[in-house]
């Protein structure tokens, strides 16, 4: 028996009496950290590597090592390799397994290392691979948004603020601000990743080590962008992975505002889109309903996701330098939260595919809001009104329409000319939804050009 597989009964020779089962399963993370596996094969070898290039170990050593870790992939991946409750942890597991496979060779993989460096290491390799799917899925949803927003360039939705009615708007216009958003996300994690990508391997325990290790050389291998400059540093903050989960529920904070606005424009009451029948269920008492439980469940996900953010900030925070257990608790919220967030942005890219959208529904309730008020004012301020008195004026002549229940565009000219004698009868053109879409042609604004031009910038950038 190797030391390893000792270690049920007792760590080393200094331990008097075993781990109670309780305890053994309560200091356990091996069946959620085994999804590490990877990493740490791909750790241990230019580990490996870099020992045999320095001499640490010998060129045979290398060989066994490298042939044993290459079995121990093949067993993980055929789903034939038996994970141990009583080795820990991932890195105990693979390390034992190893020692079966290449004996002596497999004991000096562990030359200069700990498992404190180790798992820091591994957690930043894995996460760096999962940050790079989720760029790619965070850009097929821009897409899919950006692909959504050009078909209804024309279409006018009433925008809102406090949910009041406010100003017309283009519904392409309102699908490229949640692109703004995720475009913002991205940049995030593209940043995020720079520090996740740094080698805290050379760390070992503490305090780095007495073997002429090449650190370098290690990162270099594992395509990192640089090496931990403190060891103590290396292996005990997570940072990394705050950050990480911060940018992540921010994103998903995005994709819950949306998934607010589907719901409601899906509800009877605004009428405004469909969403394919593959993302909604139906009552088992009603037989009338359609639900959108994908947005539904999405907004839900964030809760839970801005909860990982939490649990693993205050995880920190009462920690003394260097490495404590608590670093262990990191894993699964971190996993949840990739999960989460990978699994709600495929589906809603696929789910925006499917929106389909009715202008008539959206123009009828722009109607209804005195929508282009403030195009009224902009048309006093061009006759030469201050814009607080074109603004007063202009609430005088909605408090009318109110009154007999009419749009501004339907007050009769002599009517609108009580409110100021300088109105005109191009007044008409200014009054309607479409005359005020087409206005706010400033940088930035909806009217259909300007949200064309950042369509095919946004295309440009996503290319
Ligand atoms: N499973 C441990 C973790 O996730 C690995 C590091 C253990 N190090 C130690 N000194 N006990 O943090």
């Amino acid at each position: 028996m190797n030391q390893l597989d000792k270690k049920s009964q007792s760590w080393s020779a200094l331990f008097s009496e075993p781990m109670s089962e309780l305890v053994q399963r309560y200091t356990a993370s091996v069946f959620f950290d085994k999804r590490l596996w990877r990493s740490d094969i791909d750790g241990s070898l230019a580990h490996a590597r870099m020992l045999a290039a320095q001499g640490i170990v010998t060129a045979a050593d290398l060989q066994a090592i490298e042939a044993g870790l290459a079995t121990i992939a093949q067993e993980i991946e055929s789903d034939r390799f038996e994970w141990k409750l009583e080795l820990e942890d991932v890195h105990l597991n693979i390390e034992a397994r190893l020692t079966q496979l290449a004996g002596d060779a497999g004991k000096r993989l562990h030359t200069g290392r700990s498992r404190n460096d180790q798992v820091a290491t591994d957690v930043r390799l894995w996460l760096r691979g999962e940050i790079d799917l989720i760029l790619g899925l965070l850009a097929d949803l821009q897409r899919a948004l950006v692909d959504l927003g050009e078909r209804n360039v024309e279409v006018i939705l009433p925008g809102f603020t406090h949910l009041q009615v406010a100003q017309p708007v283009s519904f392409g216009h309102h699908m490229l601000a949640y692109v703004e958003m995720f475009s913002r996300d991205t940049e995030r994690l593209v940043e995020v990743r720079r520090r996740v990508n740094r080698l805290p391997l050379g760390a070992a325990a503490l305090a780095g080590t007495s073997y002429p290790l090449d650190r370098e050389s290690v990162a270099q291998a594992l395509g990192m962008d640089g090496v931990c400059q403190n060891s103590i540093d290396a292996v005990s903050d997570r940072d990394f992975a705050i950050e990480f989960t911060a940018a992540a529920a921010l994103a998903m904070v995005h994709i819950s505002r949306l998934s607010e606005e589907l719901v409601l424009w899906m509800s009877q009451n605004f009428g405004f889109i469909g969403i394919a029948d593959r993302f909604t269920t139906g009552s088992s008492i009603m037989p009338q309903k359609k639900n959108p439980d994908v947005p539904e469940l999405a907004r839900g996900k964030t809760g839970r996701v801005v909860g990982h953010l939490m649990g693993l900030i205050t995880l920190m925070k009462g920690q003394p330098l260097a490495y404590n257990k608590d670093n262990q608790e990191d894993k699964e919220p971190l996993f949840d939260t990739v999960d989460t967030l990978k699994d709600t942005l495929r589906i809603f890219a696929e789910m925006v595919g499917g929106i389909t959208v009715r202008p008539e529904a959206m123009e009828k309730a722009a109607l209804k809001g005195y929508a282009t008020a403030t195009d009224l004012a902009d048309y006093l301020v061009k006759k030469g009104l201050p814009f607080r008195d074109a603004h007063e004026t202009v609430a005088h002549a909605v408090k009318a329409a109110i009154a007999s229940q009419m749009d501004l565009s339907e007050l009769p000219l002599a009517v609108l000319q009580q409110f100021n004698p300088a109105i005109g009868e191009d007044v008409y053109g200014v009054l309607s939804l479409r005359g005020s879409l087409n206005a706010r042609d400033v940088l930035g604004g909806t009217a259909p050009a300007q949200v064309r031009a950042q369509i095919a910038r946004h295309r440009a950038r996503l290319a």
